[in-house]
C-alpha cells in the first residue's frame, strides 16, 4: 500500500466511507505534487506535447481575442494547470508577430504542484510569470485564459440509480483494499434514469465555470477550455485511471496514477451562462484546429524542415483525426457576451 492509501484507509476506518470526489481530490493532490507525469516516459501525453502547432494556434486565437476586447495596453494572460509550460511557450512565440500583444500580456499561471511550477518557470522565464494556487488570486482586469486538460482532473461525485433511486457512490474498505459502496441517503434531485445508471457531477468544475463566467462578463475577456468530454449531459461512468500510458484500476494505488473523468460540457456551459457570460461551442478539437488553419501551418513546417515532415504529419493526425484526439476532445469558450471569437462562431 502507498502512503496515501494508508492515510485514506485510516480515515475511512475512523470516519466511514468517503465520496468519490474526496478520493479523487486526495489522489490528484498526491499525484501532481510528486512528479511530472507528462511525456513518453511518464503516464500520458497532452496536445501541446504532441505538436508545437497546438500552442501556436491557441496563441493566435488569443491575439484575435485581445483584438476583440479592444487591444488593451495591459491584460491578464492566464493558464490553468499549465503542465510543462509548453503550450504557453509556443503560444507566446507564435504571438511575437504582434509585439503589442506580447508587451501588453501579464502572465498568470494557476498551478498547485511545485514540480510543475519549476518546469513552467524554465519554459517561460522570458515572460516573468506570476503563480497562484487558486484561480481567485488572479488580479483584476480584462483576461484571456486557457485551460487544456485541467477540468478532467477536477473531482466528480458519482451517483448510482438503484431500486431506491439515486444514491451516492462512496469509497470504503474491503479486505486489504478499497471498494465502492453506496451511501444510505437517496438523492431526489437527479432526473429519472434506468436502474444501474451512473451519473457524474463535478461541483469543482461548476464552481470554476461560475467564476470564469462572472469574471469575463464583468471585466471583459474570454476563457478557452479544451478537454475530453461530452456535449450533452448524460449518464455514464467515465472515471478512469492511467499509469504508464495504460488503464489502471481506479481504486488501486491512489496517488500513483492519473485519475480523471470526462467533462460534462453542457453543465459547465450552463453554469457559465448563468453567471452572465456567453458560451461558444463545444466544438470538436479537430474542427476547431482546422478552422484556425492547422493544415496550412503543418504544410509550412514541412516545407521549412522536410526532414521533420513525418513528425509534423503524425502530430497533425493525432490532434485532428476523429479516431485520435479530434472528436473526443472538445473546445468551449466562455466569453463576454459582445465578443465574436475566431473558429467558434
Ligand atoms: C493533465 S495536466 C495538463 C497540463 C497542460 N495543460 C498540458 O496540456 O500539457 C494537469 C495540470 O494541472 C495541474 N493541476 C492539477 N490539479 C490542479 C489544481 N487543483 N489546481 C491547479 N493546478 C492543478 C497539474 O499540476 C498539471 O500541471
Amino acid at each position: 500500500m502507498t502512503d496515501l492509501a494508508h492515510m485514506l484507509a485510516q480515515r475511512i476506518r475512523e470516519h466511514g466511507p468517503i465520496s468519490v470526489a474526496d478520493y479523487m481530490a486526495a489522489a490528484a493532490a498526491h499525484y501532481y505534487g510528486r512528479r511530472d507525469p507528462l511525456g513518453v516516459r511518464g503516464d500520458f501525453v497532452t496536445a501541446p506535447e504532441v505538436s508545437q502547432m497546438f500552442g501556436e494556434l491557441l496563441g493566435l486565437w488569443c491575439v484575435a481575442g485581445w483584438q476583440a476586447i479592444g487591444a488593451p495596453s495591459r491584460f491578464i494572460l492566464a493558464e490553468l494547470g499549465p503542465g510543462r509550460g509548453t503550450l504557453m511557450r509556443d503560444a507566446l512565440r507564435a504571438a511575437r508577430s504582434v509585439p503589442q500583444f506580447v508587451g501588453a500580456a501579464e502572465l498568470h499561471l494557476v498551478e498547485t504542484s511545485p514540480i510543475m511550477r519549476q518546469r513552467q518557470g524554465a519554459a517561460l522565464a522570458d515572460h516573468r510569470p506570476h503563480w497562484h494556487g487558486r484561480i481567485e488570486e488572479i488580479p483584476e482586469g480584462p483576461m484571456l485564459l486557457i485551460a487544456n486538460e485541467f477540468f478532467d482532473a477536477l473531482p466528480v461525485r458519482q451517483f448510482v440509480c438503484g431500486v431506491k433511486g439515486w444514491q451516492e457512490r462512496h469509497v470504503g474498505l474491503h479486505d486489504e483494499g478499497f471498494a465502492f459502496v453506496l451511501d444510505e441517503a437517496v438523492c431526489a434531485w437527479l432526473p429519472a434514469a434506468p436502474q444501474g445508471s451512473v451519473r457524474e457531477v463535478s461541483p469543482a468544475a461548476l464552481a470554476y465555470a461560475d467564476w470564469l463566467g462572472r469574471r469575463v462578463a464583468q471585466q471583459d475577456g474570454a476563457a478557452l477550455l479544451i478537454d475530453y468530454g461530452y456535449s450533452t449531459s448524460a449518464c455514464g461512468d467515465t472515471l478512469q485511471a492511467v499509469r504508464g500510458h495504460r488503464r489502471h484500476p481506479v481504486l488501486c494505488d491512489p496517488g500513483e496514477a492519473d485519475l480523471t473523468a470526462h467533462v460534462d460540457f453542457a453543465a459547465v456551459a450552463d453554469a457559465a451562462s448563468k453567471a452572465g457570460a456567453r458560451v461558444h461551442g463545444p466544438l470538436a478539437q479537430g474542427a476547431f484546429l482546422r478552422a484556425l488553419g492547422i493544415e496550412v501551418r503543418a504544410e509550412r513546417l514541412m516545407a521549412a524542415a522536410p526532414s521533420l515532415s513525418a513528425t509534423v504529419a503524425a502530430g497533425l493526425r493525432r490532434l485532428t483525426a476523429a479516431d485520435a484526439m479530434g472528436s473526443l476532445f472538445k473546445v468551449l469558450a466562455i466569453a463576454h457576451p459582445r465578443l465574436l471569437l475566431p473558429a467558434l462562431q
